[in-house]
């Protein structure tokens, strides 16, 4: 089993490599340690102590599991790592519980009612872990014998010798089992697996009491132990699956390959229903647990009045997963009506949400996050060059300053230099303006813009206009 574990983190590893820098690619989890206190600087989180404390203990309620349908709001700033702390939750779920992202515009451009690309959401994000109890026989091959007809044509017999560092057993071989050992090539020394239920035979790989049959053993051998104990074993196989693949896999107009397109189209109730009640049904036999995750929607002004009416509704429902919600909107209409309220939420969501607040950073932990991103880029950065760039992240945004590292790291690769200076950072600030310059660089030349309403809302003609018409 060393062998195979082994393998996989091989795999992994291979994964990560081709993985892109993303704007949150450097936050590893939620730098908390072990009683849930914040470190100030850790696994690429920085500052922002009492919301990362708050996001451990929504954390704490995810993972007990117990507690279904809790709204979690993170209320704050633009820039001020509300999205950077849900994805640090995600990292720190690992892959106990499903975490589904989405932004709330999405619901807008799908083929399916708003309601229904919810429903769907939802029921991505709660997982079901099915148990399941094989027999396999799993022992080291000592011989195989196979017995073919003299006249090459008929059914073949033979005899299989297995063993545990206990044990060993003689099996009679029919027809079927031969051409599956023939097929997975086995042969004495190796160690393999039989699916009772399916008789599928799997390699797990060459016993160690044979590693010096030189002649059996390739660059990709992998060495196992001779299983211990009994022969025939119970084994329990265990998978999570979302309910709304379950949905997806059961729905007669779609089929499972609706999986891997994405196109799934609306999904019948009655579907849902029965599904809902053979999930209870298997929870009841204790073939299946509910494994509660968490449903993340940012930029959750966007949703309108029927969404979020429809959300109060499915937090009641006892199968709910933990929903937290990100918004940078301060008092502001709520979209479909025409009243106000604070996030652009209505009031009676607003009362089931628990809020976290997250605040400006200071200049200190503005540049440590700067120097975090500086790594994740693999750019190398003067002193007092990061001390420039700070600056400019307090002054314009931690987002203008961070999307000027990668820039001034191209500046200073063309002139052969291995380290972005300051003189680097300045040309990219001129180079690129922020939001603030760019504004005034449009009330400076409006009048020679398309189309242009002006400070008083008119619009003022240009000959550009004509030449259009
Ligand atoms: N505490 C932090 N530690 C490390 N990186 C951070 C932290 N806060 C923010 N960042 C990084 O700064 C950038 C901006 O933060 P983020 O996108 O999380 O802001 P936001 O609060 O979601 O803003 P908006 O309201 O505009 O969506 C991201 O690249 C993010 O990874
Ligand atoms: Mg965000």
């Amino acid at each position: 089993m060393a062998g195979i574990s082994n393998a996989q983190v091989h795999e992994v590893r291979e994964i990560t490599r081709i993985e892109r820098i993303g704007a949150h690619s450097h936050i590893r989890g939620l730098g908390l340690d072990d009683s849930l206190e914040p470190r100030k600087i850790s696994q690429g989180m920085v500052g922002q102590l009492q919301a990362r404390r708050a996001a451990g203990v929504v954390l704490g309620i995810i993972r007990e599991g117990k507690i279904a349908g809790r709204a979690v709001l993170l209320a704050g700033q633009p820039g001020t790592g509300k999205t950077a702390i849900a994805m640090g939750m995600s990292q720190a779920l690992g892959t106990e519980a499903p975490f589904v992202c989405m932004a709330g515009s999405e619901i807008y451009s799908l083929e399916m009612s708003k309601t229904e690309a919810l429903t769907q959401a939802i029921r991505k994000s709660i997982g079901v872990r099915i148990k399941e109890e094989t027999e396999i026989i799993e022992g080291e091959v000592v011989e195989v014998q196979v017995d073919r007809p003299a006249t090459g044509v008929g059914v073949k017999i033979g005899k299989l010798t297995l063993k545990t560092t206990e044990m060993e057993t003689i099996y009679d071989l029919g027809n079927k089992m031969i051409e599956s050992l023939m097929k997975e090539k086995v042969q004495a020394g190796d160690v393999i697996t039989i699916d009772k239920a399916t008789g599928k035979i799997s390699r797990l790989g060459r016993s160690f009491t044979r590693a010096r049959d030189y002649d059996a053993t390739g660059p990709q051998t992998r060495f196992v132990q001779c299983p211990e104990g009994e022969l025939q074993k119970r084994k329990e196989v265990v998978h999570t699956v979302s309910l709304h693949e379950i949905d997806v896999i059961n729905s007669r107009t779609h089929g499972f390959l609706a999986l891997f397109s994405g196109d799934t189209g609306e999904i019948k109730s009655e579907v849902r229903d029965q599904i809902n009640a053979k999930v209870s049904e298997w929870r009841e036999e204790g073939k299946a647990e509910i494994v509660p995750g968490v449903l993340f929607i940012d930029e959750v002004h966007m949703l309108d009045i029927e969404c979020f009416s429809f959300l109060n509704r499915a937090l009641e429902d006892e199968m709910a997963p933990v929903v937290i919600t990100a918004t940078n909107r301060g008092i502001t209409r709520i979209r479909g009506t025409s009243y106000s309220s604070p996030h652009g939420i209505p009031l009676d969501l607003l009362d089931r949400m628990i809020i976290i607040p997250t605040i400006p950073y200071t200049e200190q932990e503005l540049k440590e996050i700067l120097k975090i991103r500086c790594q994740e880029e693999d750019c190398e950065i003067s002193d007092d060059a990061l001390i420039i760039l700070t600056r400019i992240a307090s002054e314009t945004s931690l987002r203008y300053a961070i999307q000027l590292i990668t820039t001034a790291s191209l500046v200073s690769r063309r002139r052969k230099s291995t380290e972005v200076s300051t003189e680097d950072i300045k040309r990219v600030y001129y180079l690129f303006l922020d939001e603030h310059r760019s504004t005034q660089f449009l009330k400076d030349y409006q009048d020679e813009y398309l189309y242009d309403q002006g400070a008083n809302g008119q619009v003022t003609e240009t000959p550009e206009m004509e030449v259009c018409q």
